[in-house]
């Protein structure tokens, strides 16, 4: 087997796509290889908040404009994808955007798309799971799901704002801020943001 890291990614239909391109763009760059599936709302928000994005100049798959041989993308009904099972052995998953929705019911192991039984693998196999929930406000019934996941070992990374660094701080700095917190639960080396201390 390759030592090459391979790296679950689950897009969902909260805002925040932008985030999680970014977070693929890097994995990619640090030689990962990406295995992204998306729920059905997932697709409707990249549409959304991406549209038809020019960069690459390619047509793409899932994200306009974003092909890469070592981006692997599955269906959401695709349960004969690698990670739909714990033999296959992802280093690690991120849901980034991780919607409302998927948070209950990954608490509730539904497993009814791709992305959600990855998700209930990962937490049966004990291996790293991360999500990037995005709601506001949260309610008690979000939290009590939060908790749930919390307590079974998932790590919770709200895209918060932050304004350690400067206060002329745009998006995209705190679009990087949200991926090098992300990209250092991952296990993956990255100096996307000043690391307090090092000034
Ligand atoms: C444009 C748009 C933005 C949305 N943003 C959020 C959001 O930020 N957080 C959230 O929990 N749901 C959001 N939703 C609602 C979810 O997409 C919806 O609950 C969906 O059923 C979730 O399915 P999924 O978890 O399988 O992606 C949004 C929907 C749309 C159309």
């Amino acid at each position: 087997m390759s030592d090459r890291r391979r790296i679950g990614v689950g897009i969902t239909g909260a805002s925040g796509a932008p985030i999680a391109v970014r977070l693929i763009e890097v994995l990619l760059e640090s030689d990962c290889e990406v295995h992204l599936t998306c729920s059905k709302a997932g697709r409707l928000v990249i549409q959304e908040e991406l549209g038809p994005r020019q960069t690459a100049g390619t047509p793409g798959g899932m994200i306009p404009g974003l092909q890469h041989d070592q981006l692997l993308e599955f269906s959401e009904r695709d349960f004969y994808a690698p990670m739909a099972s714990g033999s296959s052995r992802l280093d690690a998953m991120v849901i980034v955007p991780c919607t409302m929705g998927t948070i209950g019911a990954i608490a509730a192991g539904t497993s009814d798309n791709l992305l959600r039984r990855a998700a209930d693998v990962m937490i049966k196999e004990r291996r790293p799971l991360i999500v990037v929930p995005r709601e506001a406000p949260l309610s008690e019934i979000h939290l009590e799901n939060l908790l749930r996941l919390a307590r079974a070992g998932v790590t919770v990374i709200p895209p918060v704002l932050t304004f350690y660094q400067s206060p002329g701080d745009g998006v995209a700095e705190q679009i990087d801020f949200v991926v090098s917190r992300i990209l250092d639960h991952v296990g993956i080396d990255n100096d996307l943001y000043a690391r307090w201390g090092k000034r």
